[in-house]
């Protein structure tokens, strides 16, 4: 391992620029007007990991965006590696709050900030780099990998499902990695053992058939954002509670032990607030925030839409209001249960003078991953010697959506080893990545193909 991490020590700079050459092709993949760029980032990608070395590169096309394989299975009785990531970006916007174009990745102090920096883009391409070393010095991987990054992962992984049903035989592996999560905090490495799940909601009210004078109607009509906003700020009640019926009904309470753990860990409420320019947090009574945001399902409103919000005033009813409203949901609730329970509700709570329209977008599971396990075990060590500091064991309020499909259709558990931080900014302007992060996380890549290596294969 010695001349692996030297070699990684002695490219850092090429690692860097092949990841800003990752980072300036714009894959923002709910846009279609960048399907282009989709496929660019796909081939660039594909391109690198042939140039490492890695067999059987493939760029598949799917309905929507293509899926990158790639694999190198030379280690015959050592395990199986399944590398999962996704190219894909969200959109940057708005662009008028990000100190450098969100394509144009720069560094500033320690950081480099581009859109796709954390997520998945550097995270994918540290893996990238530790498997170049291996090959590199060695000629070869301690273990066998696979690989499959996808480009729809921002969008609920549309197409995903489909391509692992029918592609399951050539994914098979002993266990899923991915670095697609966050570490606990800076200088305090972790490994993920849980994700939320997700249903994410639209809601459409219409009300009269144009806008309306609100002298000449107001009083007398329904106001969609009235209605909208009437609807809405009942689904949480004053404990944070969540009002739709039967929402709590699958949700798996915290154990004592569960609980002292996560109480363990070194987190302070003030210090959380203050990072985010809070004067204190907020959440459903009797959970501290960790539990909140890990184990607890949430209902938030991501945006709204209707009536008039350009400068000074103008007096309208609107005809319409649109809100979108996602929920993370917690183990074992089942998106597609509470999805039709919220559109239910929203339903009963519509006063029948409008039209009431629900709509579904992406779902995913909510995941609790094996903690006991080899990969586990070579995640811990690697970590350990990437970081010079054991990780905590953490769950995720985040949601990646074919962790559970990995588990449903291939049996396999999956391994969340985190490059990212709590405050890089995914999905927000001025997306960051941590370099020292960065550097830290392509040796502990490597460091976790050869830990794992050494152990067992199937045990
Ligand atoms: N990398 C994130 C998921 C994540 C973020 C996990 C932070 C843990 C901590 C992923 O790219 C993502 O954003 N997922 C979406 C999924 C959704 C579109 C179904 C999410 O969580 O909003
Ligand atoms: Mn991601
Ligand atoms: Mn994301």
């Amino acid at each position: 391992m010695n001349n692996v991490i030297s070699y990684l020590e002695s490219h850092r700079s090429q690692a860097l620029e092949g990841l800003k050459d990752f980072l300036r092709i714009p894959s923002v993949s709910t846009d279609p007007e960048h399907t282009k760029d989709l496929q660019r980032c796909a081939q660039y990608l594909s391109n690198e990991l042939e140039r490492i070395g890695m067999r059987n590169v493939r760029v598949n096309p799917t309905a929507g965006h293509p899926i990158v394989t790639a694999e190198w299975l030379g280690a015959p009785g050592k395990p199986t590696v399944l590398f999962y990531g996704h190219y894909d970006v969200q959109p940057p916007e708005p662009l008028e709050l990000w100190e450098n174009d969100p394509f144009d990745p720069t560094v500033r102090g320690e950081d480099l900030y581009a859109r796709g920096s954390t997520d998945d883009k550097g995270q994918v391409w540290l893996h990238v780099k530790a498997l170049e070393a291996h090959l590199r010095e060695n000629g070869s991987l301690p273990v066998n990998v696979r690989m499959l990054i996808e480009g729809e992962e921002e969008v609920s992984s549309e197409n995903l499902e489909a391509f692992i049903e029918a592609h399951g035989k050539d994914l098979g592996a002993d266990v899923v990695l991915i670095s697609d999560t966050t570490m606990f905090d800076y200088d305090q490495p972790s490994i993920g053992y849980g994700l939320r799940g997700m249903a994410y909601m639209e809601v459409r009210i219409e009300g009269p058939n144009k806008d309306l004078h609100s002298g000449g109607y107001g009083g007398s009509v329904p106001n969609p954002l009235n209605v909208l906003s009437a609807i809405l700020g009942q689904m949480v009640d004053s404990d944070g509670r969540i009002t739709v019926p039967g929402f709590y009904d699958d949700v798996v309470p915290l154990s004592d032990e569960e609980r002292d753990a996560i109480a363990a860990l070194p987190f302070s409420n003030e210090r959380f607030a203050e990072r985010l320019g809070l004067m204190d947090v907020m959440g459903e009574k009797d959970y501290s925030t960790l539990e909140r945001i890990w184990a607890r399902p949430t209902l938030d409103i991501n945006g709204m839409l209707g009536g008039f919000t350009g400068e000074g005033s103008k007096t309208v009813i609107p005809s319409k209001a649109m809100a979108k409203v996602s929920m993370r949901l917690v183990p074992k609730q089942v998106p597609e249960i509470i999805a039709q329970a919220f559109e239910d509700y929203i339903k009963r709570l519509a006063p029948s003078s409008v039209k009431v329209e629900v709509i579904r977008h992406g779902t995913g599971k909510p995941v609790l991953t094996a903690r006991k396990h080899p990969a586990v075990s070579a995640a811990h060590e690697a970590i350990t010697k990437g970081f010079g500091k054991a990780p905590v064991y953490i769950r995720e309020g985040g949601s990646i959506p074919v962790v559970a499909m990995f588990e449903e259709k291939l049996g396999l558990p999956t391994v969340l080893m985190a490059f990212g931080l709590p405050d890089c900014d995914a999905h927000a302007p001025n997306e960051k990545f941590h370099l020292p992060n960065f550097y830290r996380g392509i040796d502990t890549a490597a460091w976790f193909y050869e830990e794992y290596g050494r152990s067992d294969a199937l045990d």
